[in-house]
């Protein structure tokens, strides 16, 4: 198990503990708390609703894809700490990952 928290629009982060056995990414992982995230291309790195920002312990996750970079590109509110959930593993790396839902922001 490893420990990820996500923080919301005011500053407050909850606590999420992820299993690293599964081999979930972290947008099954979201939605598996009920997250509101539409996945319509089913994890393809597509849609852009698994879109997050990575504000703490980024130093682990694995270079962007060329699939994640293309539509990364394609969102006006993309950052340099961004990312599509659906393209990272859960795995030990990611202990201690601090982040924000970018595609629920919008809503
Ligand atoms: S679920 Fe569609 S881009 Fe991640």
């Amino acid at each position: 198990m490893i420990n990820i928290q996500v923080e919301d629009n005011n500053g407050a982060r909850q606590d999420l503990e992820v299993p690293v056995d599964m081999g979930l990414s972290l947008m099954e992982m979201l939605k598996a708390y009920e997250y509101d995230i539409q996945a319509t291309c089913g994890g393809m790195g597509l849609c852009a609703t698994c879109h997050i920002a990575v504000l703490e312990g980024g130093d682990g996750l694995p270079e962007l894809n060329d699939n994640e970079l293309a539509t990364l590109d394609t969102l006006p509110d993309a950052e340099m700490n961004s990312r599509l959930a659906c393209q990272l593993r859960c795995n030990d790396q990611m202990d201690g990952l601090v982040i924000r839902l970018k595609a629920l922001q919008e809503a």
